[in-house]
Formats: C-alpha cells, structure tokens, sequence
C-alpha cells in the first residue's frame, strides 16, 4: 500500500493536533445547544470518530453514506443516498461531517436536504478542503486543511475502496489512477 504513495501531505500526527484545535472550537461554539453530529460515510468515518472524542459536550451520532463518485477520481455530479440517518433532526443543531470537500456538489446536496427537514441549524466541518476545484459555493464552517489539488488517500480517504485505513493523508501517484478515469 504505501509503495502507491507519492508524499505524505499530513502525518498522523498534525492530524490529531488539527483534530484537538476543532473539537475545543466546535465545544465553545456548541455550548448549550443539541448538537448531532452527522458522519458522511465512509470516508468521514476516521476524522469523526477522533473529532467526537475531543468534544466535551454531548453528542448524539448518526451516520449517512452518500456517493457521488464510481471508481473515478472527479466527481460525476450524481448524487445518490446509500443510507439515510435513523434519526430525526427536526430542533437539532446540526454538525455535517466531511473527509473532504472537493467540488462542493456533495456537500451542497446534502446541506439543503437536511434543511428540508427542519433542523435549528446545520454546519460542516471538513478536514481537509480543495478549494482549487470548487463548484458549488457552499460555505463551510470548519475546516482542517487547505490542500493543494491533488488527489488524497488515507485517514477515511479511498481510491476505489483502497488505502482508507493509512493513518495518514498521502498523495496517490498518478499512475495508479492513470487511464482508469
Ligand atoms: P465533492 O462533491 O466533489 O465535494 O466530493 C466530495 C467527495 O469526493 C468526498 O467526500 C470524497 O469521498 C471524494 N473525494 C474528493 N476528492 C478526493 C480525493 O482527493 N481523494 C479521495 N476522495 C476524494
Ligand atoms: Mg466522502
């Protein structure tokens, strides 16, 4: 696995120190509030569950999986819901949880959906964001990292389901993507 890695971009290390910086703001900012954290499956399922322990208030978790993507490594534009929340969100204060945000489509979809339903607010935190490829302006509340337009595996990231359990953010070589697109 770690042969189809190029460069590591963050170590599991600045991760975890990124990781502890958001759960202390999101814990100020959600002080007194009900907050539910929504993790997007599979890739947000990493960052998640590390964000969630640095956060001192309650938290209630439910979990959505939601493709945009086949095998390619650009976003198609489709968005599908594999699994919806078990959960209702109507009063709630709601956190989206990413672990990337690239074009926006995913993210803009699933904010207006979940606002269809009746929450007191919802916002997203992302750990890494691509602003280069930005397509839709959705506006993030949260964010770890600024990174360049590359594409990423490791900590949740996949490249066709490969490389989600590296402990670190890495920069695939092209060449393991390359005429697969
Ligand atoms: P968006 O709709 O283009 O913002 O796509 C967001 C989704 O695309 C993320 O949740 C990831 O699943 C996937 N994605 C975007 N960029 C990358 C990348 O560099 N590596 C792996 N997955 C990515
Ligand atoms: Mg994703």
């Amino acid at each position: 696995m770690i042969n189809d890695i190029a460069k590591v971009l963050l170590t599991r290390e600045q991760l975890k120190e990124k990781t502890k910086e958001l759960g202390k703001i999101i814990s100020q900012d959600y002080k007194g509030k009900k907050l539910m954290v929504i993790c997007v499956l599979k890739g947000g399922v990493m960052f998640t569950t590390d964000l969630i322990r640095e956060i001192t208030l309650p938290v209630e978790l439910d979990f959505m999986a939601i493709s945009s993507y086949g095998a390619a490594t650009s976003t198609s534009g489709v968005v599908r819901i594999l699994k919806d929340l078990e959960t209702d969100v109507e009063g709630k204060d709601i956190l989206i949880v990413e672990d990337i945000i690239d074009s926006g489509l995913t993210l803009k979809y699933l904010k207006e959906l979940l606002i269809s339903r009746g929450p007191k607010s919802v916002k997203i935190c992302t750990i890494l964001n691509k602003p280069a490829r930005r397509q839709e302006n959705v506006h993030v509340d949260y964010i770890g990292f600024d990174i360049p337009d590359e594409f990423v595996v490791g900590y949740g990231l996949d490249y066709a389901e490969k490389y989600r359990n590296l402990p670190f953010v890495g920069i695939l070589k092209p060449e393991i993507y390359m005429n697969k697109n």
